[in-house]
């Protein structure tokens, strides 16, 4: 190699800590990672650190839901995490936490240098503050009518009707998504980070080849704007680190998460004995690229460059951005199952089929990159194991009946072997430029020529005349010689795949020079399947897996919100749809006329509609009087997750206080209704003729929040 050895620290986005992996995540993960598996193959010192991402409110608030605390929540999602990714055979050096004692010490350190270069300012500003749950509210925990174009059920930040964006404080008839209290100003110190005493080095920092044009498109749209103060500090109750000097208040969630890459590499770098100085430090030589999602940009762009320039640190080399995973077309939607989690998928079907899959979509640039399932099968059979492994297959069994798994001493057709090796320069550049799907398909080119190849030297023929035994094993072995070369190619996108052919072959070394060796004169193993076909079959039960299991939203706390306080109202709200809830179009569409019954006696459903009801184990958090309602009241239910309002018609039959910690059951998801009181996100069941006769539905003991109940 002629190439120096490059030292290059790589990262991946920190993933929240609040729920589970799923196939978006994996876009980056496994896009990081390929690249990461791939510096290495060619010989470079490349490090691959990553961490959970475990402070803010949502975690905060998802811990007291589910009744333990914030470090137990992430204690288990980490494990979770790390358990997924290893299956997805995302290989990182290093796994954090932002929850730890290095980000704390980096943080605090980052945040006393700009302090103490003049960059942190002081101020008192006004904000929601939920004065039933004793917190000031983050924007997607305010929903209310959106003060430009009048639509209900929007976020305190900016409307999805009309796409105006705003303060929380002029949102109309808001409500808190927390306890449905109406959310009151309230003054509060807080501290800020000045961005724009950074604007000359951002503006040089941002156009020296570190950003993909759409990417720089966009900053100069920010610069254009101006750079506003960063609001950097959150009050009390708050999960993450407290500020120095500042009692009661925390560094904001986006403030300590970058820094959690320094801290993954520090813990690593302790570990390893490796000099953090050489990496982080302002004159560092070595090279360090940032992997995100495009929605994050700004905050890896902007805030963190300067950030790590204002301290006196290294700034990235580069921050590369891909862009959102779409299924089938569209956004991925739990009701159409395509909101599919790691775990489900790793249930059904081979993690490097993905991995091969998501290399073949992946470009250099922010485009969304679509799964589509049909595709998907169709792609991953007839590439890998209709083209690659098959090359393997066709050959090893003359070798091993014939010649006892011994490969010949020579290959036939030198210049072929030579020409695929000279191919791996290209391909390295398609890596190394992170255009995977033209990687995929320079190597797909070759694997039919190694096929065209043994098409025309035809050695089933051969066989069967024994004085061309030595033609015939001549030309397996350089069957097999070229499939080595693909499997070395191949190797940072199938690094399990890779290393059982390695086996096969009896030849491990997968580095991107090892290539260049003929594979001649040792023995091969006998050979298994390397991979199998992807049945459709499995795909569709991957599908139902997922429309059962209980996605997380990303469409932030209240997102999954469904509702109606008693049975004669679901028609309606069924019939509504929701703005908020991403997949509410889908569940409405095939109930359209239909409107589900609620008389079993009276009438049957067919098993779709049954189906289609999501009921879940939900704990009352807390309930509680309506003032002006004298039939409902208002319960908190927690559902394992975000906690959810439900005005329910109950009054005469129970007080608060009965309910209070009991467990019940109710219809996850209907779709939000707002209500004269607020927005009510369910229902819970219960059965009975009225008045002090309505028994709520308990489930027995070892239930838990967020159970199906089927
Ligand atoms: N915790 C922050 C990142 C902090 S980095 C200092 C965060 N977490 S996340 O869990 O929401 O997302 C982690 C990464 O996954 C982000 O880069 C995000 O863009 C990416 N993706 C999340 N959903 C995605 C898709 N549906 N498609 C592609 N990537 C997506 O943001
Ligand atoms: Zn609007």
């Amino acid at each position: 190699m002629t190439e120096s050895r490059r030292k290059i620290l790589i990262t991946s986005a920190l993933p929240y800590a609040n729920g589970p992996i799923h196939l978006g995540h994996l876009v980056e993960y496994i896009q990081t990672d390929i690249w990461a598996r791939f510096q290495r193959a060619r010989g470079h010192e490349a490090i691959y650190v990553c961490a959970d991402d475990a402070h803010g409110t949502p975690i905060m608030l998802k811990a007291r839901a589910e009744g333990i605390e914030p470090e137990a929540l992430i204690a288990r999602v980490r494990t979770e995490h790390e358990a997924d990714f290893a299956e997805f055979l995302v290989g990182f050096d290093h796994y954090h936490s932002t929850h730890s004692e290095e980000n704390r010490y980096c943080a605090t350190f980052i945040y006393k240098a700009l302090k103490a270069g003049g960059h942190i300012a002081v101020r008192t500003i006004q904000q929601a503050y939920d004065p039933e749950a004793g917190l000031f509210l983050p924007d997607r925990f305010i929903k209310g009518t959106c003060p430009k174009c009048g639509a209900t059920d929007q976020y305190g930040d900016s409307c999805e009707a009309c796409g105006a964006t705003y303060s929380p404080m002029d949102l109309q008839d808001a409500i808190s998504a927390i306890s449905g209290a109406r959310p009151v100003a309230r003054d509060s110190e807080h501290y800020f980070f000045q961005l724009a005493d950074f604007e000359t080095f951002l503006r040089d920092w941002t156009g020296s080849g570190r950003l993909q044009s759409a990417i720089r498109n966009k900053l100069n749209e920010w610069f254009e704007a101006g750079l506003a103060d960063w609001d950097i500090s959150r009050d009390a109750p708050y999960f993450g680190f407290e500020i120095p000097d500042a009692p009661g208040k925390f560094f904001y969630v986006w403030l300590d998460a970058p820094v959690g890459y320094m801290a993954s590499f520090k813990a690593y770098a302790e570990k390893e004995g490796l000099d953090f100085d050489a990496w982080w430090g302002a004159g560092s030589e070595t090279e360090m690229y940032h992997f995100i999602g495009k929605d994050i940009a700004y905050f890896h762009t902007l805030f963190w460059p300067a950030m790590l320039h204002g301290a006196g640190f290294r700034t990235p080399t580069a921050v590369f951005c891909h862009g959102f995973l779409t299924v089938n077309g569209q956004k991925m939607s739990k009701s159409r199952g395509t909101f599919i989690r790691a775990r489900d998928f790793l249930d059904h079907l081979n993690p490097e089929a993905l991995r091969y899959y998501f290399a073949a979509k992946l470009g250099a640039g922010v485009d969304d990159i679509d799964l589509s399932l049909d595709d998907f099968v169709q792609r991953v059979n007839s590439d890998l194991v209709g083209k690659v492994v098959n090359i393997a297959s066709r050959c090893a069994g003359f070798l091993t009946k014939g010649f006892d798994g011994t490969l010949s001493p020579r290959l036939p057709r030198p210049e072929l072997h030579q020409q695929f090796v000279v191919a791996g320069e290209t391909i390295a550049r398609s890596y190394e430029g992170r255009e995977y799907s033209q990687a995929m398909r320079q190597i797909m080119a070759l694997a039919d020529q190694a096929n065209q190849y043994i098409d025309e030297a035809r050695p089933w023929v051969l066989a069967k005349d024994p004085e061309r035994a030595e033609e015939v094993q001549a030309i397996c072995t350089q069957g097999l010689d070229l499939f080595r070369i693909l499997i070395i190619y191949l190797a940072p996108v199938l690094p399990r795949l890779a290393a059982q052919a390695g086996r096969f072959l009896s030849r491990e070394d997968l580095a991107w020079v090892a290539r260049e060796e003929p594979l001649i004169g040792g023995t091969i193993r006998p050979y298994e399947a390397l991979m199998t076909r992807i049945e459709p079959a499995a795909v569709a039960a991957l599908l139902e897996a997922s429309r059962e299991s209980l996605a997380p939203t990303d469409a932030g706390p209240a997102g999954t919100a469904a509702t109606a306080a008693t049975p004669a109202d679901t028609a309606a709200s069924a019939a509504r749809g929701s703005g908020s809830q991403a997949d509410a179009a889908a569940s409405g569409t095939s109930a359209g006329a239909r409107q589900p019954v609620m008389d079993p006696i009276a009438d049957t459903i067919d098993y779709e509609t049954f189906a289609r009801l999501d009921l879940r184990v939900a704990r009352i958090a807390a309930a509680e009087y309506v003032e002006g309602a004298d039939k409902l009241l208002r319960l908190t239910l927690d559902l394992g997750g975000e906690p959810r309002q439900v005005f329910a018609g109950i009054r005469s039959a129970y007080a608060p206080e009965d309910l209070a910690g009991r467990l019940t059951v109710m219809v996850a998801n209907l779709a939000p209704r707002k209500m004269r009181f607020g927005v009510s996100e369910g229902m819970v069941l219960a059965a009975g003729p009225g008045g002090k006769d309505i028994f709520l539905l308990a489930p027995d003991e070892g239930a838990v929040p967020g159970m199906r109940v089927k």
